[in-house]
C-alpha cells in the first residue's frame, strides 16, 4: 500500500515516491510517443536558433468514471486564456508549444470556432459557386489568416492535445523535461483548469457502469458503485411499478486527490525554466492568499491569480519579493471610466459593463510576463556567469 510506504518514507522522498506510484499506475495517453517526437524536434529546433519557447497548457482535463469510458467529469474551461494567449505570445516573438484539451479553443481559428461565431456566419458564395469572405468580415479574417499561416510556415506553433487528467500528466512530464536544453529561455505557463479529484485505474469500472440492476449477476464491485434507490424513489422507479422493469440505481463516486506534481515540475522535471502557474478561485477573500501559499509551497517563479467571474477582466501577479500587481483592462459603465488599468484590490463585478472586454487581458498579461521573463533569464545567466 502507498499509505505505508509514506509513513516511513522522509518528506524530501515524498514528492518522488507519489510520482513513481502515479505514473505506474496510470498508463500513458496511447499517442504519447509520438506527441514527444513532435515536441523534442520543435524544442530542438528553436532551442538551436537560440529563441524563448513556452509551453502552455489550457482547457479543462477529464475524469473518466470507467476505463472504457463512456461518462466522465469536466469542468468549466474553454481555454480561451491558453488561446488567447498564444497568439500573444507569438507576437512577442516566442515559439509557441499548445498542450490543448483536444476540441477545446485553439490560436487563431478560436476567432471563428465558438458557437456564437460559427466560421459559416462570416462566409458567402462568390462567383461561380466560389466561397469568399463576406466583406464586412473580409479583412479580419485576413489578418488573422496571416498571422496563422506566418506561425505555421516558420514552424513557431505546436499543437498537441490532450483529454484525460491522466493524460495531462504525462504530457506535462514528458515536453516539460524536453525543455530542459532550452535552460531559462524555457517558460512553462499552466493555464489549464486541472482535476483536483479522480477515480485511480484500480477502482474504476472496465465497463460502462449500468444505471439498473438488469446485469447484477456480472456486476463486479467497484469505486463508482450503484446502489439501489430508497423504497421512497421506489414508488416512482422508471415511472413504472411493474416488477418486470428493472429498477434504477443511484450512482456514488468515491474520488481520490490528484497529487500536486508542481513541486515535481519546478525540482526535477524542468529546473531551470521559468514557471507560472494560474490559481482560480471564486471568493475574492481568499484568492491573493491562496496565489501566496502555492507560490511558497511550489518555489516557483510567479502565480497569476483569478477570479471565475471576472478572470477576462483581471488577474493578480504575486511573485516572490515583488508587491501583488492587479492588472486589469480599462473599461467603462454608465459613462464612468474605470479605475487605473493597475489596481491594488479585486474588481466589483457589479462594477463591469455587460458583454466581453473590449480589450483581450492577455494582451496586458502576456508583455508583464515576457519582462519577468526577460529578468529571469538575465538573472540566471549571471549567476552563470558568475560561477
Ligand atoms: O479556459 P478559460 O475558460 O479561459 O479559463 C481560464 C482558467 C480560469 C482555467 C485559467 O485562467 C486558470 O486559472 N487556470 C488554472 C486553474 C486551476 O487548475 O487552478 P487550481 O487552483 O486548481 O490549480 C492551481 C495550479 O496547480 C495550476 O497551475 C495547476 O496546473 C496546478 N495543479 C493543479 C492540480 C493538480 N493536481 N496538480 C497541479 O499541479
Amino acid at each position: 500500500m502507498l499509505s505505508d510506504i509514506q509513513s516511513e518514507t522522509p518528506p524530501e522522498n515524498l514528492a518522488a515516491l507519489a510520482e513513481t506510484h502515479y505514473f505506474a499506475a496510470n498508463p500513458p495517453p496511447k499517442d504519447l510517443e509520438k506527441h514527444v517526437a513532435l515536441a523534442r524536434d520543435f524544442i530542438d529546433y528553436h532551442s538551436a536558433k537560440g529563441k524563448r519557447l513556452v509551453l502552455i497548457t489550457s482547457g479543462g482535463t477529464t475524469v473518466p468514471l470507467e476505463k472504457q469510458t463512456v461518462r466522465f467529469i469536466d469542468n468549466f474551461s474553454a481555454g480561451t486564456r491558453g488561446a488567447t494567449s498564444a497568439e500573444y505570445f507569438l507576437e512577442a516573438g516566442y515559439a509557441v508549444l499548445f498542450l490543448h484539451r483536444q476540441f477545446s479553443l485553439l490560436p487563431f481559428s478560436r476567432h471563428y470556432s465558438h458557437a456564437t461565431d460559427c466560421f459559416l456566419d462570416f462566409l458567402r458564395e462568390g462567383p461561380d459557386g466560389s466561397v469568399v469572405a463576406r466583406d464586412e468580415d473580409a479583412a479580419k479574417m485576413l489578418h488573422v489568416l496571416r498571422k496563422y499561416r506566418d506561425a505555421r510556415d516558420r514552424n513557431m506553433l505546436l499543437l498537441l492535445p490532450f483529454v484525460s487528467i491522466s493524460d495531462y500528466l504525462h504530457e506535462l512530464r514528458s515536453v516539460a523535461q524536453l525543455m530542459r536544453p532550452l535552460g531559462p529561455r524555457g517558460l512553462l505557463y499552466l493555464a489549464a483548469a486541472v482535476s483536483d479529484f479522480f477515480v485511480p485505474p484500480d477502482r474504476m469500472s472496465e465497463h460502462k457502469i449500468q444505471s439498473t440492476d438488469a446485469a447484477d449477476a456480472l456486476k463486479k464491485s467497484t469505486a463508482t458503485s450503484t446502489r439501489p434507490t430508497t423504497d421512497e424513489e421506489e414508488t416512482f422507479d422508471n415511472f413504472d411499478s411493474s416488477p418486470a422493469v428493472p429498477r434504477s440505481k443511484s450512482l456514488v463516486i468515491d474520488l481520490d486527490p490528484v497529487p500536486k506534481f508542481l513541486k515535481n515540475l519546478v525540482e526535477g522535471w524542468s529546473p531551470q525554466g521559468m514557471i507560472v502557474s494560474f490559481k482560480l478561485e471564486t471568493n475574492p477573500a481568499i484568492l491573493v492568499h491562496k496565489a501566496k501559499y502555492s507560490l511558497d509551497r511550489y518555489q516557483h517563479h510567479l502565480v497569476i491569480g483569478n477570479l471565475l467571474s471576472t478572470r477576462k477582466w483581471e488577474v493578480v501577479f504575486v511573485s516572490p519579493g515583488s508587491q501583488d500587481r492587479w492588472i486589469r483592462v480599462p473599461f467603462r459603465k454608465d459613462g464612468v471610466e474605470s479605475s487605473a488599468p493597475v489596481a491594488d484590490e479585486p474588481v466589483d463585478p457589479n462594477s463591469l459593463p455587460d458583454g466581453e472586454p473590449e480589450v483581450e487581458i492577455e494582451s496586458l498579461i502576456i508583455p508583464a510576463v515576457q519582462d519577468l521573463h526577460s529578468k529571469y533569464i538575465w538573472t540566471v545567466e549571471e549567476k552563470e556567469r558568475g560561477a
